[in-house]
């Protein structure tokens, strides 16, 4: 059985794109963004290539790219486009690889009038993994997420720690969540493949990913 994950946060710019990254290069999976907002500031899809030297046939193209940095409904909506779920699809060569799918900010970001990012982790039926920060706030925003997760019935797999440790913080989140914090990616000087396989060797829990 392929690894595939869903790959969501508490928030945006919260470390997602770089834990895709590090489980891409581990895992040697494909990596996906099915829906890209900010082009205008460059894609995330780009970013993983870049740090992890995952060459651009190891990638798949957006299904949807906007160039304002907003959410997906407004970015959208201002281009006259309504994102549909049938629209977004994984092609049939990667159901035997491993992947790594890259939601846009949070669980509860608007996708269009009706529909929220959960709804597109449902589509896709993919494990979830939930990106948090380490600092102050954390406690409230992964709580609220793992709830909303829950809610949409999801396959919650872990919670992937971003930042300068704190150990506190990831006992509450383990605690009051009821969940396993299954990797924990440190400040990183450089981020690049050597660095990033170094964080997966020496925190993440291996059973979660390799199966
Ligand atoms: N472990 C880390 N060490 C240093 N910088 C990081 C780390 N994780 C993320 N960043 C930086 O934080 C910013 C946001 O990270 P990113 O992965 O793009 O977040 P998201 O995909 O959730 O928007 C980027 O500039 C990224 O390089
Ligand atoms: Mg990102």
């Amino acid at each position: 059985m392929p690894s595939c994950f869903f790959i969501t946060g508490t928030d945006t710019n919260v470390g997602k794109t770089v834990v895709s990254a590090l489980l891409c290069a581990a895992l040697g999976a494909i990596y996906w963004k099915p829906i890209q907002t900010g082009t205008c500031e460059g894609s995330d899809r780009a970013t993983v290539m870049r740090i992890t030297g995952v060459p651009k046939n190891r990638t798949l193209p957006e299904a949807y790219r906007f160039a304002p940095p907003v959410s997906p409904h407004l970015a959208a909506r201002l281009a006259g486009v309504r994102i549909e779920l049938r629209k977004i699809k994984l092609p049939q060569i990667v159901h035997s690889e491993n992947l790594i799918v890259e939601g846009a900010g949070g669980a509860l970001v608007p996708m269009n009038s009706t529909q929220l990012m959960t709804d597109l982790m449902a589509h896709l039926n993919l494990p979830v993994l939930v990106v948090a920060r380490t600092s102050l706030g954390t406690i409230n925003h992964t709580l609220l997420s793992l709830a909303a997760l829950r809610a949409a019935r999801l396959d919650l797999r872990g919670v992937v720690m971003v930042g300068k440790e704190n150990r506190e913080n990831r006992a509450a989140i383990e605690h009051y969540g009821e969940i396993e914090i299954v990797g924990a990616v440190p400040p990183l000087v450089k981020i690049n493949r050597a660095a990033l396989l170094r964080v997966f060797r020496q925190t993440f829990n291996r059973k979660v990913f390799l199966a």
